[in-house]
């Protein structure tokens, strides 16, 4: 098998990390990619910090490999951060300044931290701040982007910067694309809309269902999504800015927030969850230029075995 700084920094038998991504990053979904030999990621935003540690204790204890939890910046709950700590092998940081102080904190905890970013500065002060590794990620990523740079210029610019490990996201959602990014340097790949359509995802099943049948051209980068989170581009179907646009309520639907039901403004940040309701193809249905490659909704497992295996086939075919 493929095997990477990465690797043998986080114990993962295959160089790929599942993407944090909201509702859609389940204990389920890191559990079963971790178990498949990638790195499980949780995304647990507005949970309470007790809550996270008891999630991430039993994540950590019943996974068979190394998971790690995300977390946005904008939305820090430092509490949260040192309960998850204690308990993943990696805490990641996205969207703001990387802060020193931070990535103590985890350090001291005995986890290893990493930063996605958007620029080669931005990936030296990751490095600066004492980051064990970073994530590159290019505009062609789904979710919210933080740079203005495709991800092999990227890539490259970062590569040259820094001696960490670095991890190539954005349009990553096939083996041949996993594949450039590993023979251009990356010691590792982040996929995150390819495990948006898996059994084990949190997204609800008419989300998924839009990611099947559309295409890298079906997606724009916007700021149409707005609601709770400014000044944030981010890449989406441009299907759901249509049908956003054309909504005509203040709220297009209701989800789940802990025990409590939260409504959902219109132009809001989350993605509907299994257990959203409403104007579903109205809210955020974040997408990469990947979901051409997403075809039907698979296990975590094969999505992890079809990019890998597919991979070593590749760069093994041209040596
Ligand atoms: C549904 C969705 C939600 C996302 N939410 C987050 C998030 O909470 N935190 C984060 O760091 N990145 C988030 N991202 C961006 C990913 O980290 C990553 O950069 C992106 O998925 C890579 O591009 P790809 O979707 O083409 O694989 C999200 C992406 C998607 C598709």
């Amino acid at each position: 098998m493929l095997q990477t700084a990465f690797t043998r920094m986080t114990g993962c038998s295959v160089p790929i990390q599942q993407a944090g991504m909201g509702g859609a990053a389940t204990p389920g979904l890191a559990a079963a990619v971790s178990a498949a030999g990638g790195l499980g990621m949780v995304s647990l935003p507005m949970v309470p910090a007790e809550d996270v540690a008891v999630i991430v204790a039993a994540l950590a204890k019943g996974a068979t490999g190394p998971v790690g939890i995300n977390f946005l910046i904008p939305f820090l709950d430092l509490a949260a951060v040192e309960a998850a700590a204690r308990h993943c092998r990696v805490v990641e940081f996205f969207y703001g300044d990387p802060q020193a102080g931070l990535v103590e904190r985890v350090h001291r905890s005995g986890a290893l931290a990493d930063w996605q970013v958007g620029s080669a500065d931005e990936a030296k002060a990751a490095v600066q701040a004492g980051c064990d590794f970073v994530v590159a990620q290019g505009t062609e990523a789904g979710g919210h982007i933080r740079g203005t740079t495709g991800l092999l210029a990227l890539l490259d610019e970062i590569l040259a910067a820094v001696e960490v490990p670095v991890l190539a996201a954005g349009g990553i959602g096939s083996a041949r694309a996993m594949a450039a990014a590993l023979a251009a340097g990356a010691d590792g790949v982040r996929v995150g809309t390819r495990f948006v359509a898996t059994a084990e995802s949190g997204a609800h099943p008419a989300y998924i269902q839009a990611l099947v049948q559309a295409s890298a051209a079906d997606t724009v980068i916007t700021t149409a999504f707005s609601g709770m989170w400014p000044d944030a581009p981010h890449r989406v179907l441009r299907s759901a800015v249509t049908a956003m646009e054309a909504f005509s309520g203040e709220t297009t639907g209701e989800m789940d927030l802990g025990p409590a039901r939260m409504p959902i403004p219109k132009g809001a940040v989350p993605s509907p969850t299994r257990d959203t309701t409403g104007a579903i193809p109205a809210m955020a249905l974040y997408a990469g230029e990947s979901v051409g490659n997403v075809a039907r909704v698979q296990s975590a497992a094969d999505v992890v075995r079809e990019l890998a295996e597919g991979a070593e086939r590749l760069l093994r075919a041209r040596v």
